[in-house]
């Protein structure tokens, strides 16, 4: 919205929430206040905020005034009932359209904006048309248009993606409201990157276009294994085929495995989709994508335990990036979390740093506290954790590093200087391909990077 603000002056933009502290600090005079981190996002937000962005928690007022309503609410898997596990719980896109029903006034246009299940339109368009919803003196004074606009954006690159995005994607029956939307986007969109489908293909096409694209990390992962084991190398392979023009290069680089609030949502809702209208061998290849991504981090989890001597209590583990990639201070689905909590429960103290995740985050996520003023001075570090504030002080006396994320700060790290720190033997192990191969070789530290085969490595395959 803070992007679409932008683009179009002309356009009063208000963003409403019940949650009274969220739109306080979407208000505050403070910028590094504004909930989500995003590069380029405070600069806009400062740039369009009480002019024609505005962030506010009057539901009524606001819905009354609009034309335009984008429902942008979580939908997150659901935890309990039928589906549960897998299926997209629309609880909150069910409960905005019954605020939307009952509070606009006139025509009004609304738009799914969050990922939603194949056919929640349907569901939408019923509850705002449904007269439950309004007094009997509205029901002849309003109407309603639904639409479907799903999102494309990545977190980290969202305001790129926004200014400059691949395709906007508009699936309705209105053709009327079709293009009052597309004019919107016109202000800074080409015509020809606008697509106009019916409702079901465009959600079907978000869920579909995050499946491929996890598919893509699966498969890179699935690869990397088999380098390791091989003696190929990922970045080598990867580039390879990425060169294929009908393969294409983005997408296909190895790491802890995809995290973030979508894919695996994404997916779990393809394969619910795909159950409930009986095509189980299809849910079958999909779940396999999630499998996959299961296994990458487990087998992280287990490399770090085995060259660490199979035990890693009491040792002293730092782990670079808690966020589920660089760029974000979003934790949800993080590979970070399944990978400490497994050191965790074998007795490993780690030290976690992230730019942008505060220790607080980190305690939810991990379900425990930080180690204690009190467990440190009695040395009782085994199975805890800290949070690193000074990355400078943090390798002291570590015996491992990890890396989980690749921000920048992590790729300018004097290893040299680490590893005089370290205590020997030391390891680093790299998910992000963050390290300078040739920066470590002149220290006495063990380096570990995902999908690189040693040179050394004896494979009888003949017996395979
Ligand atoms: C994803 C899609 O990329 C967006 O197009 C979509 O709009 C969004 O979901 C959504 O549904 O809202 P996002 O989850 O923010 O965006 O982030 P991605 O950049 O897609 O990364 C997802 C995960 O895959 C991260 O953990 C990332 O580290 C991992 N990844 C990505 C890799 O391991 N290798 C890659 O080559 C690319």
């Amino acid at each position: 919205m803070a992007v679409l603000a932008l683009n179009c002056p002309d356009i009063q933009v208000t963003v409403v929430d019940i949650n009274e502290i969220q739109i306080s600090k979407w208000n505050s005079s403070d910028l590094s206040q504004l909930p989500v981190y995003e590069p380029g996002l405070s600069e806009i937000v400062s740039q369009t905020r009480f002019k024609n962005l505005h962030f506010s928690t009057d539901l009524e007022g606001s819905i009354k005034k609009a034309d335009i309503i984008f429902i942008s609410v979580n939908t997150p898997i659901k935890k309990q009932g039928i589906g549960s596990g897998q299926a997209c719980d629309v609880r909150w896109v069910e409960s905005s359209a019954r605020l939307v029903s009952k509070y606009s006034t006139g025509h009004t246009i609304v738009v799914e904006k969050s990922t939603v299940p194949v056919r929640t339109g349907a569901t939408v368009e019923a509850i705002l048309t449904s007269t439950n919803n309004q007094s009997n003196l509205d029901i002849n004074s309003k109407s309603f248009d639904v639409l479907s606009n799903p999102e494309f954006l990545a977190e980290g690159t969202a305001v790129n993606d926004l200014q400059n995005p691949d395709r906007v994607l508009i699936g309705g029956k209105s053709e009327i409201a079709v293009n009052v939307l597309e004019e919107i986007y016109l202000n800074w969109v080409s015509k020809d990157r606008i697509i106009k489908t019916n409702l079901w293909s465009s959600e079907l096409s978000k869920l579909s276009a995050n499946a491929f694209l996890a598919q893509r990390v699966s498969s890179i992962n699935a690869i990397s294994e088999i380098c390791e084991v091989t003696g190929a190398n990922i970045n080598e392979v990867s580039n390879s085929i990425g060169k294929d023009k009908r393969i294409g290069s983005r997408f296909l680089q190895p790491g802890p495995g995809f995290g973030g609030s979508c894919f695996k949502k994404d997916i779990l809702s393809l394969v619910y989709l795909c159950e409930h209208y009986g095509l189980k061998k299809i849910a079958k290849y999909w779940e396999q994508v999630i499998s996959i991504n299961d296994h990458q981090q487990e087998r992280i989890f287990k490399i770090i335990v085995n060259n660490l001597f199979g035990t890693v209590s009491g040792k002293k583990i730092v782990v670079l990036g808690f966020a589920f990639k660089s760029n974000t201070n979003d934790t949800r689905e993080s590979p970070a979390i399944f990978i400490c909590k497994k050191l965790l429960e074998e007795g490993a103290f780690l030290l976690i740093n992230d730019p942008k995740v505060g220790i607080q985050k980190i305690s939810e996520d991990l379900g425990m506290s930080s180690v204690s003023e009190s467990a440190k001075t009695k040395n009782q570090f085994e199975g805890g954790w800290d949070f690193s504030h000074n990355l400078d002080d943090s390798f002291i006396s570590a015996d491992a590093v990890l890396i989980l994320c690749d921000w920048d700060k992590y790729k300018v790290l004097n290893w040299n200087k680490i590893s005089k720190d370290m205590r020997q033997p030391a390891w680093i192990f790299d998910t992000r391909d963050v390290v300078d191969e040739s920066q470590v070789q002149s220290t006495n530290l063990n380096l570990w990077k995902l999908g690189k085969g040693s040179k050394n490595i004896q494979t009888d395959f003949n017996s395979l």
